[in-house]
């Protein structure tokens, strides 16, 4: 273990060692053989970038415009379903570390806050990711929740119309076998880490899903939010489908979960405000292209007509550049903040985000980049 945490791989190691076995390896692993998951973070390291020298660049500005706001970063914390088990209240202190530092926070459909609690604890809205739930009810009742708590960016994730297998959550006891088996694993795994269990297990209370709670039941532990998942995907869900929360949500609508050139048209043809370039952190469909691979077709086939964000195995603040020289107008992380938070709380979200934003100043520095407008595929090998 690092001694003092210089980058992302250190958080995650140290969060290895502050988790729950359950929970560490829901939030590392992926699908299947991982190899996307991989992937989304390898292939970033075959884009190779222009060192230039001698081109003052004494200033350099990170700041960019997003759906009409500006951040200090062209970073998004991303959604992560039970992040607020990673440290007590998890979800709220990730909001207030991104507002700390400038960039926007997206709450997850399922995170253990529910949307008021986050709000209330931040000056400025928050944005907020939904799944297309059965209960179009519920789900609209939810929409109104995030629009009376003021936000205006809705990330709608559309690359889970069914779960997929993921070995790792099978094996640490999260989502398979007896109820009795995975419940003894669970308490056995928290009983070694004595820490999160008084600060987290006992302190953190309540557990449920704070978003769907009133759907899976106030007192709903782990394995009854499984279930729900699992009944309330909605596998039959098309385009025409999606029409419906385009008419119903009025503020911008960012659909997350595209990686083919032909569904950023539809997304685009739908009224998608913006979209993110996502396969679900490697999660999903293990065997898809990285994020990162898909990313220049897609943006060639928006053809600037609505920004694309770049989600997946970012790891670096030279990441961000890379993305950023290859058309995305932002990076989303899911993870890396993750790692920081449980890791070191609300510090560990501010540590991971100051270390992008130096790698990237250093990036764009020695690259003879200033400012967001200069990072363009001329900068690219
Ligand atoms: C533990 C975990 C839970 C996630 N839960 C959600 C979720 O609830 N909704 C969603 O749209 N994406 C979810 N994602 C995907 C992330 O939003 C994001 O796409 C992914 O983590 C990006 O890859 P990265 O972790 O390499 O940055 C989750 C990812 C992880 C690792």
């Amino acid at each position: 273990m690092p001694v003092i945490p210089a980058n992302i791989e250190d958080y995650r190691i140290l969060c290895k060692k502050r988790l729950p076995k359950f929970l560490f390896e829901y939030i590392d692993g992926g699908s299947f053989s991982e190899t996307t998951l991989r992937s989304n973070s390898s292939d970033f390291d075959k884009i190779k970038v222009r060192q230039r020298v001698l081109r003052d660049i004494s200033t350099v500005d990170t700041r960019c415009n997003l759906f009409g706001e500006e951040y200090k970063l062209p970073l998004i914390l991303g959604p992560v379903g039970i992040a607020g088990l990673n440290a007590r209240r998890g979800e709220v202190l990730a909001a207030q570390a991104a507002e700390e530092k400038k960039v926007p926070f997206c709450l997850s459909t399922v995170g253990v806050c529910t949307i008021e609690e986050v709000r209330k604890k931040v000056e400025n809205p928050i944005w907020f990711q939904l799944y297309m739930i059965k209960d179009r009810g519920f789900m609209h009742s939810i929409l109104d929740r995030a629009q009376e708590a003021g936000t205006k960016n809705l990330v709608f994730t559309v690359d889970m119309p069914l779960p997929s297998s993921r070995y790792r959550d099978i094996r640490s006891g999260l989502s398979c076998g007896s109820m009795f088996r995975r419940q003894s694993a669970r308490i056995y795994q928290s009983m070694l880490r004595p820490r999160w269990a008084w600060d987290v297990g006992l302190l953190g209370r309540p557990h449920n899903l704070g978003n769907v709670a009133p759907a899976v039941g106030e007192n709903a532990g782990i394995d009854e939010f499984w279930t729900w998942m699992n009944k309330n995907f909605d596998a039959s869900v098309t385009w025409k489908t999606l029409e419906t929360i385009r008419d119903y949500w009025k503020g911008n609508l960012i659909i997350k979960g595209i990686l083919d050139p032909r569904d950023a048209i539809e997304a685009k043809k739908l009224g998608a405000d913006g979209l993110i370039v996502s396969n679900h952190g490697g999660r999903q469909l293990d065997g898809a292209l990285s994020s990162i691979s898909a990313l220049p077709q897609i943006v060639d086939a928006l053809d600037g007509e609505i920004p694309a964000i770049l989600d997946g195995g970012v790891r670096t603040g030279l990441d961000i550049v890379r993305a950023v020289a290859s058309g995305a107008s932002a990076v989303m992380i899911g993870r890396p903040w993750v790692y920081g938070l449980g890791a070191r709380k609300k510090q560990g979200v501010l540590d991971i985000i100051s270390i992008l934003e130096n790698e990237m100043r250093v990036a764009m520095g020695l690259s003879g980049n200033t400012c967001m407008a200069d990072l363009n595929r001329e900068m690219l090998v």
